[in-house]
């Protein structure tokens, strides 16, 4: 009798963690991450212990949605104390560091005039030495310029507090908020600590495609696994999909939810923002899963660092499956413009290309090219790029989040790259606060009163419609709206059809149609032919 072949189930979500906080950009990427912990999540914490019952209640309150609130049951109150030690003993040189380069930083504004600054490197603090250059723009304002790739290096990259957690998914809303609530041990839950660049991480994750014995598994997953009834509950017999290559004339995208799309042209695959989510047990909206997507994915496209663009439980399941990891590239002269490359880098990916405004790659009678994403982070300089993919005659623009701020971006890339038929691009109104996950980034004392205009808005209605007149398009497809529900614990629930937002996409939808355009809202799995 031949031995049963598992694989990780459809409810089995895998959740990458650190130290039992979700795994994004501000807690693995080193200086934003000293800066994360020492100045969110650590005073969160203490803030929970103050009132537990307070952060538990408004966790769960809708209108309270989006609030810093840990959903954590007050009975639990003990384990999150311990969390607490845990983190200010393994993390306290990167409390240093941040504390170090936060007051470095004024004193410096004080300090550098025009002078030179080379007698200033005496006065560094002892974590930021070896790390940092001082340097000034051509207006003489001083600045720190951070050398992440020596941190990836040091004590402050923590691969020894990164796990994975196996866990079985009950529903969408039952994941801990992303920026909010720490991962505590679940029954049923494994906790796997491996560093994320680990190789032996994708031997798990190539049972998607291709089951294996439980002995192989068990094997895998080493000491986290005592007992075989631990993880049959985490696994399945019941075969993967079989991928049927796409062979039509055109392309085809298979929108997969949110911003996260599917190319298929001529044997290439490109995914952009790959966010894909487990299959829970209680349901939920239908959904493409991991062992449904092609073996290969020739392209994926990052387009910036928000987390439901940029989802690390994603890229590392698929990091097998990748050819390449495309993203956008950063200036570093902010901390918080931290280096995606060197990110991916630390997480084993070998093949990262970081591409310029119009640098593109070559496909089969086509093109990837990178090109211009504006706004959208509050005029806070950090890495963004949206991307035009070529087809033949065809092509497409993955407009994420941007802003149309400036019409001349979007005259130049019709006259760059010819006419654009197809975009894909969300509709926002007001936005979240320039802000929204980035407050460690900021002192404590500054002008909010002046900042309050500055948002994470993508193209309002009217933007949206310069766009597509600019570009030349024929077919907007309205997407990355958040109206899948396994968005949930990253930007909370969906918003409501009469929300100002999706009044907002109404009207862009409307008017486009009144212009003579295809014009279509996307939510959860569609099949789109835009060559066709
Ligand atoms: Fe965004
Ligand atoms: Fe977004």
């Amino acid at each position: 009798m031949s031995e049963t072949l598992y694989r990780l189930a459809d409810p089995t979500c895998v959740a990458p963690l650190v130290q039992s906080w979700a795994a994004w950009w501000m807690t693995v990427a080193p200086i934003p991450a000293s800066l994360h912990v020492h100045k969110s999540q650590l005073p969160l914490l203490k803030g929970y212990l103050q009132n537990p019952d307070f952060h538990a209640r408004a966790a769960k309150d809708p209108a309270l949605s989006g609030g810093t609130f840990v959903g954590v049951a007050s009975e639990r109150a003990g384990e999150v104390k311990a969390l607490l030690q845990q983190m200010q003993e393994a993390q306290a040189d990167r409390v240093r560091l941040a504390e170090a380069l936060e007051e470095f930083q004024g004193w410096l504004v004080d300090e550098a005039k025009g002078q030179s600054l080379e007698p200033l490197y005496e006065k560094l603090p002892e974590p930021l030495r070896g790390m940092v250059e001082l340097s000034y723009d051509y207006i003489n304002r001083p600045f720190v310029r951070v050398m992440e790739g020596a941190l990836y290096r040091g004590n402050h990259h923590k691969p020894q507090l990164q796990s994975l957690r196996l866990l079985p998914l009950a529903s969408d809303a039952s994941r801990p908020h992303l920026f909010t609530t720490p991962y505590l041990m679940e029954p049923g839950q494994i906790d796997w600590a491996i560093p994320f660049a680990e190789e032996r991480i994708s031997r798990l994750f190539e049972t998607d495609l291709s089951p294996r014995p439980l002995g192989y598994l068990r094997d895998v997953l080493g000491p986290a696994v005592t007992r075989d009834e631990q993880l049959l509950p985490l696994l399945t017999d019941a075969p993967p999909a079989k991928y049927t290559p796409w062979e039509g004339p055109g392309p085809r995208v298979r929108y997969l939810g949110h911003a996260c799309a599917l190319v298929e042209w001529k044997g290439i695959t490109l995914l952009v923002d790959p966010v894909i989510s487990a299959r829970p047990s209680e349901g939920g909206m239908p959904r493409l899963t991991f062992h449904e997507l092609p073996p290969r994915i020739d392209y994926a496209l990052i387009t910036h660092s928000h987390p439901d663009h940029l989802a690390i439980d994603t890229l590392l399941r698929l990091r097998h499956r990748i050819g390449h990891l495309v993203v956008p590239r950063s200036n570093g002269f902010l901390v918080g413009d931290y280096s995606p490359k060197l990110l991916a880098r630390s997480m084993g990916f070998q093949n990262v290309l970081e591409l310029e405004s119009y640098e593109s790659v070559p496909l089969p009678d086509g093109e990837l090219i990178a090109v211009p994403f504006l706004g959208e982070h509050g005029d806070v300089g950090h890495a963004k790029s949206s991307y035009v993919v070529r087809t033949g005659k065809q092509q497409l623009l993955f407009a994420a989040d941007s802003m149309c701020v400036d019409d001349a971006v979007y005259r130049d890339m019709r006259q760059n790259l010819g006419p654009i038929q197809t975009v894909f691009m969300n509709t926002e109104t007001e936005g979240a606060p320039h802000t929204w996950t980035l407050e460690a980034l900021f002192p404590k004392k500054r002008d909010r009163k002046m900042e309050k205009n500055r948002r994470c808005r993508g193209s309002n209605a009217n933007e949206g419609l310069r766009i597509l007149e600019l570009v030349g398009a024929s077919r907007l497809y309205n997407y990355a709206m958040g109206l899948e529900p396994w968005l949930e614990h990253i930007i909370g629930p969906p918003s409501p059809p009469d929300a100002p937002r999706m009044k907002e996409s109404d009207r862009l939808l409307t008017e486009a149609r009144a212009r003579g355009l295809t014009a279509e809202r996307l939510m959860g799995p569609t099949d789109l032919l835009p060559g066709a």
